[in-house]
């Protein structure tokens, strides 16, 4: 009889390449692995090879930039997400999308389990199970490096008497994970958060310093709340996200030093670089200053609060993200325009914005000639809008209230 199958999601690293006869040998299955390219520096066809070389029975990879950038990114962009006002939640966001191709190739090939090669210290391992009990609450979640007790030198002695080729790069101190929306770093030295991140763990970024003498200009283009063109050239998104990317981070723009609170409860210190987001973010939220009401605004910052942890904490696929994104796209409607960007030494500010739908009015916010605001009005809605204020200011001491008889206490 056949062995039953398990759907690995695999990188192509140590972690889940061992995992492979670790899945056979001590729960009796076969693996079939599944790559997915978010954006990471990934050579799909070596990845696939090294899998079957590691004893993967078979091994999908799927190009995913374009969803991930259509599906994932769009929504978050609208939304302005970032998870405590600074992580715009580039690995949590990739991590549905890899969860629902587990799920389509466990389905493909009758399998009935998934597996992830996360530690049990981390959010991922959430994200993954989360949102594959969400989608296919019949599967089996494996966590193979949550279960095993091998330390890394134990991990490469593991693989080569399984014939797994280890690369002989040098290794880093750091644990890093990278995708179109960015690239974080953990471990080694920025385990101490009160010491400074060496300029060593920056890849995506040049330090502000050694940045460009001149600032560089882009400008965005919106409809409905998604960028459709740069600098006047539309583009597929993802093609977009990947050319800022680079354009920012020669400017140093993107760097992001956060002591983040994991959804595990532990307090850890992350490192991101996130170019293009943060140029993207600005310039989203410069337009909506433009064309959204105040009470829009700031009833929409806490929508964007509230969807950035629901994303951060793995529930993508929970029903809480599909009514708050109903929302977001509401306002949406007349977020389109065009947002002129300054990138100077790690900094990305709004230059310029103008849209359609803009809301300022130059008769009623100028001061000089042609000032068509109503002055005189002003005193009345003074006097009306202070009423509360005056009444409150007119006890002097806080009152002393006899108690009301049906107050008394009851006994
Ligand atoms: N702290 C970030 C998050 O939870 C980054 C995690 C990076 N993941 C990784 N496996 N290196 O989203």
């Amino acid at each position: 009889m056949a062995r039953s199958k398990v759907v690995l999601a695999y990188s192509g690293g140590l972690d889940t390449s061992v995992a492979i006869p670790w899945l056979r040998e001590e729960k009796g299955l076969e693996v079939v692995t599944v790559t997915v390219d978010v954006g990471q520096p990934v050579d799909l066809e070596k990845v696939r090879a090294k899998a079957l070389a590691s004893g993967a029975v078979g091994a999908y990879v799927a190009d995913a930039r374009h969803q991930f950038a259509e599906e994932f990114l769009r929504p978050a962009v609208r939304a302005n997400a970032l998870y405590e006002g600074r992580y715009p939640l580039s690995t949590a966001l990739a991590r549905p999308l890899i969860a629902r191709h587990l799920v389509d190739v466990a389905r493909r090939e009758g399998a009935g389990a998934v597996a992830h090669g996360c530690t049990g210290k981390g959010n991922d391992q959430v994200r993954f199970e989360l949102s594959t009990q969400s989608l296919a609450p019949e599967l089996e979640v494996l966590a193979p490096a949550r279960e095993w007790a091998m330390n890394r030198d134990q991990e490469i002695a593991y693989a080569a008497a399984h014939g797994i080729p280890v690369e002989a790069t040098r290794r880093s101190p750091y644990s890093t994970d990278e995708n179109l929306w960015g690239r974080s770093v953990e471990c080694g030295i920025l385990e101490d958060p009160a010491i400074e991140p060496p300029e060593e763990v920056y890849a995506w970024t040049r330090a502000p310093l050694q940045a460009p003498e001149r600032p560089a200009y882009v400008t965005v283009q919106f409809e409905e709340g998604v960028p459709v063109a740069l600098d006047g050239e539309r583009r597929p998104f993802h093609e977009l996200i990947s050319r800022l990317n680079e354009v920012a981070g020669a400017h140093g723009v993107g760097r992001i030093d956060h002591l983040e609170s994991r959804v595990v409860g532990i307090k850890s210190r992350e490192v991101y670089e996130c170019p293009a987001a943060t140029v993207l973010l600005e310039a989203h939220r410069g337009l909506e200053a433009l064309v959204l009401p105040r009470d829009v605004l700031a009833f929409k910052h806490t929508v964007e609060q509230r969807y950035s942890e629901l994303v951060y904490d793995g529930l993508w696929f929970g029903p809480l993200r599909a009514c708050l994104e109903a929302f977001v796209a509401a306002t949406q409607e007349r977020v389109s325009g065009e947002v002129s960007v300054k990138l100077f030494r790690g900094l990305a500010t709004v230059a310029g914005r103008r849209s359609p739908a803009s809301l300022y009015r130059a008769g009623l916010a100028t001061y000089s000639e042609g000032d068509r605001f109503r002055r005189e009005m002003a005193e009345g809605f003074i006097y009306v809008w202070g009423l509360p204020s005056r009444t409150w200011a007119s006890l002097e001491d806080p009152p002393e209230r006899a108690p009301l008889p049906s107050s008394a206490p009851r006994r």
